[in-house]
């Protein structure tokens, strides 16, 4: 577990909407936040970037993460949109506050900008996922916010997942649906709940069964901290997990190494998805 010294010296999210805004002229009509080994929309025009650690005071820990933000603009089939990109996140299993875990969210909503797709690394719950599925958010669990924690297991279990639907994944799910009946090759979009967990430990057998009790479809340890912060402001915030793993009993996990590399095929139809749906912005 790392030390809590960097968080300590977290930046506010208006100390970093001022060093971001002071870095460009270009106004985001997104921001997209990538997750462990998921890697798109490289090759912005006109790009600058800057290090967590510059931005917020504070570095991510966790491998796959590089930890940068970069604003450009996307240009895709002639349209042009400026859009932030931040790769990587803070997580509460690293130690982190809840202030710094949700910085970056704070941030894009404090900068005004109007869209903010999340992604993921997560396990599969639903029998029907394969490795490398993306599976966009229509509602979520909170299992790892401090008021549930405080409340304990009992107020996680009898809380509903929590809808997220609205016209950005309405958006996606669409655009998903014509990718994969131009291109077979483009696997069909999933949905379903996200359960976020606190971690750092994947599930036991009994917590797999009880989210998929639960009707969870999927679960990490991430998200859930944004999709809050989010929440009845100016941002609309969508997420999108990809399915590193899945649950099955009897068979063996694999490590890290094998979620890096399931995010990697991945991120290909995750690139082509977000630039579509970010040219429509
Ligand atoms: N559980 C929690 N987090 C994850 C998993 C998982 O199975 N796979 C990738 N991130």
């Amino acid at each position: 577990m790392v030390s809590l010294d960097g968080a300590k010296h977290g930046r506010t999210a208006q100390e970093a909407k001022d060093t971001l805004q002071s870095l460009t002229d270009l106004r985001p009509v997104a921001a997209v936040v990538l997750g462990s080994g998921v890697d798109l929309l490289e090759g912005l025009q006109d790009a600058v970037s800057i290090s967590f650690k510059d931005l917020f005071g504070i570095s991510p820990q966790v491998e796959g993460h590089s930890g940068k933000v970069t604003i450009g603009v996307l240009d895709y089939e002639g349209v042009k949109k400026p859009v932030a990109v931040f790769r990587g996140r803070f997580h509460l299993y690293e130690g982190h506050p809840w202030q710094a875990v949700t910085l970056a969210a704070s941030c894009v909503v404090a900068c005004g900008i109007p869209n903010m797709i999340l992604t993921n690394a997560a396990g599969g719950l639903n029998l029907d996922f394969n490795v490398g599925d993306l599976m966009v958010l229509t509602g979520y669990r909170d299992h790892l916010s401090p008021e549930w924690r405080q409340k304990g297991l009992v107020g996680a279990v009898m809380q509903e997942p929590t809808d997220c639907k609205n016209a950005l994944t309405e958006k996606l799910i669409e655009l998903g649906q014509t990718l994969h009946q131009k291109d077979k090759g483009f696997r069909a979009l999933r949905t379903g709940v996200y359960a976020g967990l606190l971690g750092p430990s994947y599930e036991t057998m009994a917590e797999v069964e009880m989210l998929r009790r639960l009707k969870a479809d999927a679960v990490g340890m991430s998200t859930v901290p944004e999709l809050l912060t989010c929440k009845g402001t100016q941002t609309q915030a969508c997420a999108v997990s990809v399915i590193t793993n899945v649950w099955k009993p009897d068979e063996a996990m694999g490590g890290h190494e094998e979620v890096l590399e399931a995010s990697k095929a991945a991120s290909k139809r995750l690139d082509k998805l977000f630039r579509e749906a970010i040219i429509t912005l």
